[in-house]
């Protein structure tokens, strides 16, 4: 690398760097409030939205609505499962506390099974509780991860 270009990628790192430093000064301050609830998960194209006995072999369910739905079937948030068949679901911590979270709400898959696999119900939904699975960090971010404890086809709702 010749001089001028180490002197401008000095300058880059200047640039982009200070910024950075001023939030990371103003972020530091309210540091016990930079934290976020995921809720994550895969849905399978199973009877029971499970994997199955194949493991990763186990088609995935693409394209499904998935609800967080507490209390009396209220919808706190919705999400969209990628072509792996995997949701996320983000909430800011002051929304539910954690102990509502898995004692009152529950993940309810809406699009029927039969959009993945026309041999499964075109009626009914898969459900699942949730469980704590613990914290990670993302820089000055603190995750709560929270996943689906395993789903169950509810035939009707
Ligand atoms: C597991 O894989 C085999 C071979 O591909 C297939 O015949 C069988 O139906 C699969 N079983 C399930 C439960 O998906
Ligand atoms: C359960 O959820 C409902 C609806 O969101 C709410 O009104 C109720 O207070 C919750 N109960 C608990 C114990 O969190
Ligand atoms: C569709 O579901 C049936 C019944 O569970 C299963 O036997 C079949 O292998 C599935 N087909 C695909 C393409 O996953």
């Amino acid at each position: 690398m010749g001089l001028k270009s180490v002197l401008f990628v000095c300058v880059m790192v200047a640039a982009m760097g200070a910024p950075l430093m001023v939030v990371e000064a103003q972020l530091g301050s309210i540091g016990s409030l930079l934290s976020l609830t995921r809720i994550q998960g895969t849905v399978f194209c199973t009877a029971n939205g499970n994997i199955g006995t194949n493991g990763t072999a186990t088609p995935a369910f693409p394209n499904a609505a998935v609800q967080l739905q507490c209390g009396n079937g209220n919808v706190v948030s919705t999400a969209t499962t990628n072509s792996a068949g995997v949701f996320s679901i983000l909430l800011d911590p002051l929304q539910l506390l954690l102990s509502s979270l898995t004692s009152n709400c529950s993940v309810v898959v809406n699009t029927p099974l039969s959009s993945c696999n026309a041999t499964l119900p075109s009626v009914g939904n898969l459900v699942s509780a949730l469980n704590l699975v613990g914290m990670t960090f993302q820089g000055l971010l603190r995750i709560t991860n929270i996943i689906p404890t395993g789903f169950m086809f509810q035939p009707s709702t």
